[in-house]
């Protein structure tokens, strides 16, 4: 009889499977709840070092709980969607003072719980309590699509339906926690997006994607990525060594982060524009002067580009109207979080020219 889909993947996962990383085995739900949401951000590499720094300044959820928004935010700067940084303080707040620091610890709750969703759900509840909820991400879809030859897309409701149920069919009931670990490893290190590992894979008698050769078109999405650009000109307004800052307020990217005066344009600015109208038309009669215009800086988000220029003015004065402003001084911006645009620029900025130079 054929060896089916779980026993093989359970196979290579007892010989085959040397992943290390530091929360594998972990029991404990904020532990696993947190490297799940950094990962949701980033590559195991990167992100290890966020974990660390996180466990290390915050051992339990009170901890997390009890500290500022702000310490929260700088320890997550560069990680991005800072949306998540503030679901994960909301939630820890709640478990904290309203559950007395205890995690729930069935799926159905956990779900409830906000900045959680059915994926991080399913790991809390099979990593730290074995229950029987299989896991659906990246490396789930892209496995099972190719494995069974599925060509529905994975982003209509149509597919999550059919991927929910087949993942819970091939769920290791007495090993939840261990399927689910497998099959994430599997697809990271095994039956990876590019040049997969065909030839040794020891699932690739049975794989329907192999079989037909259209391994390297599974999952299907039904939706390209359409991506918005945005012009962004940061001005850089120094007075002294102080800087003015300002912290984002609204439903945009980047809410609560801080950043310099911003401009944005629907339309990219040439680099012969008259900066000194544009910062003119924010903050009528300023008295300074442009010292250094950037090279255009670009970042990639997810549903976004962002495209701009950092323009350095020197004040004669502070500014003279009320403004949400603040005046910080050089060595204090490092204790504010500012999205990647800003630190990337500044801090290659600030290497090339030290404070006063
Ligand atoms: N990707 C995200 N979470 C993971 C986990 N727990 N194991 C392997 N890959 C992952």
């Amino acid at each position: 009889m054929p060896k089916d889909f779980t026993n093989l993947l359970l196979e290579w996962n007892k010989t085959g499977n040397d992943r290390q990383m530091p929360w594998k085995g972990e029991k404990d739900p904020y532990k696993i709840w947190l490297s799940e949401i950094i990962l949701q951000q980033t590559r195991v590499e990167h992100g290890l070092a966020y974990y660390h720094r996180f466990i290390e300044r915050f051992p339990t959820m009170t901890d997390l709980a009890m500290a500022t928004d702000e310490t929260v935010f700088k320890l997550w700067e560069g990680l991005g969607y800072y949306s998540r940084c503030r679901n994960l303080l909301i939630t820890a707040r709640i478990v904290a003072f309203e559950r007395g620091g205890v995690f729930p610890s069935t799926y159905e709750e956990i779900i409830q719980l906000k900045g959680i969703g059915a994926y991080t759900a399913a790991a809390i509840a099979s990593f730290a309590f074995g229950q029987p909820f299989a896991v659906l991400d990246g490396n789930v879809f892209r496995v099972l699509s190719r494995y069974f030859g599925i060509n529905t897309p994975i982003d209509t409701t149509e597919g999550k339906k059919l991927y929910v149920l087949l993942a819970n069919s091939l769920l290791d009931f007495s090993a939840p926690g261990t399927y689910n670990q497998a099959i994430m490893d599997f697809g990271a290190v095994v039956c990876k997006p590019r040049l997969p590992l065909c030839k040794t894979c020891i699932l690739q008698p049975d794989c329907q994607a192999f079989k037909v050769g259209c391994v390297d078109q599974l999952p299907v999405k039904s939706k390209q990525l359409l991506r918005k650009t945005r012009f962004f000109y940061y001005f850089i307004l120094s007075f002294k060594d102080q800087y003015y800052i300002r912290q984002r307020q609204s439903s945009d990217i980047w809410k609560d982060l801080h950043e310099w005066v911003l401009v944005e344009k629907e339309e990219e600015l040439p680099l012969s524009t008259d900066f000194n109208k544009v910062l003119n038309q924010v903050y009528k009669g300023f008295k300074g002067t442009i010292t250094q215009i950037s090279s255009p800086e670009v970042q990639q988000l997810t549903h976004q580009t962002i495209r701009g220029r950092f323009i350095h003015v020197q004040l004669q004065k502070p500014l003279a109207s009320e403004t949400d402003l603040k005046l910080v001084s050089q060595t204090d911006l490092k204790n504010f979080a500012f999205p990647k645009f800003i630190n990337a620029y500044f801090q290659a900025f600030t290497r090339r020219v030290p404070p006063g130079g």
